[in-house]
């Protein structure tokens, strides 16, 4: 025989075996079983052998194909299962772990609990009211007509061609409360609202307003002034004292607009309540017949106030702060402090 087949195949064993990995396997594979590799040499050698070699080598070379075929395609299967995981971990369990971050609650959000929860101890009832609103709701409601000009002065963002808008101020909050409920009532209504004015310094397209509202027989200015006095004290301290000056509003009659005495200078004149010693804080009145009839109560049967402030002022003017776009800049320096 011109070939030793058993110890070919010893070595061929030992190569195999000892593949580290999948290209060194491949590298066997072409070397014994490839088209230039060992086992085709001998196959292209048999022509030249006795007929009696030819038979035996043939044979024992077809066998050692298989053998090695077999071999091979195990060793790769073994390789491709095996856990390339290093065996030993570089952890110390015994190491502090990671402090996840907590972060704080928004000053908005802060001082808009705080005023529902002085109104909630009085007896109101929370409303939670869509921001999303009707003309109907938004303006026409509340006795703001549609070609009136007090209309201008709730510049509103619309959608879909104005049959719907953002909800400019929460008095809305008022309307669906009402057409849902029949009185007594003592409601508030905090949440967004939204405008098309240009940022600035006191001015922001999005902003948060608390409604609140009472509505029984024979209600009077008196409660509202009662109720009003009685939040500005919680919320300032019962050194605030409060002023009403007549204004207009289309829903109330009749309006009034509300001043506390200055929280920075007491109301002896700063920079602040620009030498007034007050500040205006909120609006309010007596609420007009006219929104009493687009929610269907009976003419007559009821009275009651209602009121609505702006959350970021009061904000600023509790904690001093001079910018509305600081709570809206996620800025954690200055959300932290809160
Ligand atoms: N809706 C008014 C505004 O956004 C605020 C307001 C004033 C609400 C008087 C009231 C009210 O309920 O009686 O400017």
């Amino acid at each position: 025989m011109l070939w030793d087949i058993e110890a070919l195949k010893k070595k061929a064993q030992e190569e195999i075996n000892s593949a580290q990995d999948l290209a060194g396997v491949d590298a066997m594979r072409i070397k014994y079983l490839g088209r230039k590799g060992i086992i085709a040499e001998i196959f292209s050698k048999l022509p030249e052998l006795s007929a009696e070699e030819k038979s035996q080598t043939g044979k024992f070379a077809n066998e050692l194909k298989f053998f090695l075929t077999e071999l091979i395609n195990n060793k790769v299967q073994q390789l491709k299962t095996i856990d390339h995981r290093p065996k030993t971990v570089d952890l110390d369990i015994t190491l502090p772990g990671i402090k996840p971050e907590i972060g704080t609650r928004h000053p908005i959000t802060q001082v808009l609990e705080e005023i529902c929860a002085i109104f909630t101890q009085m007896g109101f009832k929370i409303f939670d009211s869509p921001e999303i609103e009707t003309e109907f709701n938004n303006f026409t409601a509340l006795n703001i007509p549609l070609e009136h000009p007090s209309r201008d002065a709730f510049d509103t963002f619309y959608i879909r061609r104005q049959k719907l808008l953002l909800r400019s101020h929460t008095s809305p909050g008022q309307i669906r409360v009402m057409k849902k409920y029949k009185p007594p009532l003592a409601v508030v209504v905090p949440g967004k609202v939204y405008r098309p004015d240009a940022v600035d310094a006191s001015h922001s397209f999005m902003f948060h307003q608390v409604e609140g509202f009472l509505v029984d027989e024979r209600v009077r200015f008196s409660d509202l002034k009662g109720v009003l006095t009685n939040f500005s004290q919680e919320l300032f301290g019962s050194d605030i004292k409060m002023r009403f000056r007549p204004h207009f509003f289309p829903f109330t009659e009749p309006s009034a607009e509300v001043d506390i005495s200055c929280v920075m200078c007491e109301g002896k004149g700063c920079s602040v309540c620009g030498k007034k010693g007050w500040l205006e804080i909120l609006g309010a009145g007596m609420i007009h017949p006219n929104v009493f009839k687009a929610v269907g109560y009976p003419k007559n049967k009821y009275t009651g106030f209602a009121f609505g402030m702006g959350v970021e002022r009061i904000a600023m003017l509790k904690y001093g702060i001079d910018d509305i776009r600081l709570f809206f800049e996620n800025d954690l320096r200055f959300l932290r402090q809160f």
